[in-house]
């Protein structure tokens, strides 16, 4: 090989090197402006987008605090949990009393619907006749104050704590009704 050729064939190198560097960085620029228009501007600015990510980062838990306003909190299932605006000292009270089935709805279908956790079933008269001869005051201060039982635990009020007495109670009535003896 002379040196002629040699010559010859680093320039060619090059030249076939240098298209290919241009080739990529032209398919780079191409694809970020491509991706410029369709992501970054259709979809980020997507209401429905923007919407589907508020409601995936959504705080799974609100507080009500008694005396301020808690209009702006989602409603569980629409339970009772408007607490009043009313002084603070006052303890949270709810705004609308629910009568039995009501309160049920709200508060005790999730574990006594289904009958999960250990939770006797809503109108299974097998797993509420030994509980309805404790008596309906045992079972409504069982409901009241929370209950350990050899099934599960069943939390006090259901865990809304904003229930009062005579609503848990209603709801207890429900579900004995229910079972229908
Ligand atoms: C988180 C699940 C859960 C929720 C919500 C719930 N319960 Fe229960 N409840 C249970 C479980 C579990 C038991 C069974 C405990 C046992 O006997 O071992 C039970 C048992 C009971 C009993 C029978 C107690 C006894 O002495 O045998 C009553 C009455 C009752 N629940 C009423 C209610 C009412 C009223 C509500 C709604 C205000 C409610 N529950 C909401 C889980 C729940």
């Amino acid at each position: 090989m002379s040196a002629v050729s040699d010559r010859k064939f680093v320039d060619t190198f090059m030249v076939v090197l240098g298209i290919l560097v241009v080739i990529s960085v032209a398919i780079y620029a191409l694809s970020s402006f491509i991706a410029g228009r369709t992501q970054e501007v259709h979809v980020r600015e997507d209401a429905a987008f923007q919407q589907r990510i508020e409601e995936r980062i959504e705080p799974i838990g609100q507080v009500a605090v008694a005396g301020q306003d808690n209009s702006g909190l989602r409603d569980p299932g629409g339970a009772a949990a408007t607490v009043a605006a009313t002084s603070a000292p006052a303890p949270a009270a709810a705004a609308e009393t629910l009568d039995g089935e009501g309160v049920y709805n709200a508060a005790c279908t999730a574990c006594h619907g289904p009958g999960i956790a250990g939770a006797p079933k809503t109108g299974d008269a097998t797993a509420w006749a030994p509980r309805i001869d404790k008596g309906m005051d045992t079972l409504v201060q069982h409901a009241i104050e929370g209950f350990q039982g050899d099934a599960g635990y069943m939390p006090p009020r259901g865990g809304y704590s904003n229930l009062s007495d005579e609503e848990v109670r209603d709801a207890v009535q429900y579900m004995v009704d229910a079972v229908g003896s």
